[in-house]
């Protein structure tokens, strides 16, 4: 019964009353300055908001997020380090990483992976070492520790070039603290002076659009400097890294718009409105 009553007004022509955008016939419509001028400018204003909106869809957006969890499980409980440091005015020979921790590890003198360079026509060491160390509170200390005879005064300024956790992440739009200590220089301090540098490790992942999740870390950095007796006398001196971990990991992700999101967002919708009064507009050219 209603598409008989729908057909019957259709055929009466009563739907053309809801027309609200009625043409005037071409040949009663002529075109003004004025309206070319408008015309003009609603094409341009049009296109701005266009391109506008459109760099804004494509340009990614990074959208991070706390949580309390270890992201990188299958770590084995490990993390990896970076250390790049050069001591100017102390031998390579004397120079040496241990690793401690919580877990009992006591390691004097770390060598896998690890890298002495003489400076200074060998008055000098720049050490570079690749280790893991253990999800637990823990320190690495380069010291005269390892050395077989202890020299008399160690010299222990140092330029840290490189502290860094993890995987490397090449990111522009993280202004992260991936490598808090870069460029750390203890050159002028008293030499015979110890240095503890108090890190807490952030756990960072990254995940990229393809959803691909790399593991890093982010740290803090405390720093005191100190020259340390005992009753026996001066305790020899080192570079302490104590580290601890924080228990909730940062995530980024990267993301792009849905396509959906684009073509319903109100500002897009302007232009098409704006579009849709530009229609209007033109047809109120002035009849002869
Ligand atoms: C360590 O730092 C020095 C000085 O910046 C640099 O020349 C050297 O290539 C670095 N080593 C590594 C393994 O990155």
């Amino acid at each position: 019964m209603p598409l008989a009553c729908f057909l019957e007004v259709v055929s009466l022509g009563v739907v053309y009353l809801f027309d609200i955008y009625r043409k005037v016939p071409k040949d009663l419509t002529q075109p003004t300055y004025t309206g070319a001028i408008i015309s003009v400018c609603c094409c341009l204003f049009i296109l701005f908001l266009f391109l506008s909106e459109l760099t804004g869809f494509i340009a990614t957006e990074i959208v991070n997020e706390l949580y309390v969890d270890d992201p990188d499980k299958d770590s084995g409980g490990k993390i990896e380090v970076n250390l790049n440091i050069s001591l100017p005015s102390l031998h390579c020979e004397l120079v040496g990483l241990d690793i401690q921790d919580e877990m009992g590890r006591h390691e004097v003198g770390h060598i896998d992976n690890s890298m002495k360079i003489p400076l200074n026509n060998g008055d000098g060491c720049r050490f570079e070492g690749h280790f893991s160390i253990n999800k637990v509170p823990g320190n690495f200390h380069v010291s005269t520790h390892s050395a077989t005879a202890q020299p008399q005064n160690p010299d222990m300024t140092h330029i840290i070039h490189k502290l860094s956790f993890g995987d490397k992440l090449q990111v522009q739009n993280i202004h992260g603290a991936f490598n808090a200590l870069e460029g750390a220089d203890k050159l002028s301090s008293n030499p015979l002076a110890s240095h503890d540098y108090i890190l807490k490790i952030v756990p960072t992942v990254y995940e990229d659009m393809s959803g691909k999740q790399r593991y890093s870390y982010q740290y803090t950095v405390a720093n005191k400097e100190y020259v340390a007796y005992s009753h026996t006398g001066r305790i020899i001196p080192a570079i302490w890294f104590r580290y601890d971990l924080s228990p909730i990991t940062v995530k980024y992700t990267e993301r792009r718009q849905p396509l959906y999101r684009f073509i319903t967002s109100r500002s897009n919708s302007c232009p098409l409105l704006g579009f849709l009064w530009y229609e209007k507009l033109s047809s109120f050219s002035v009849p002869r």
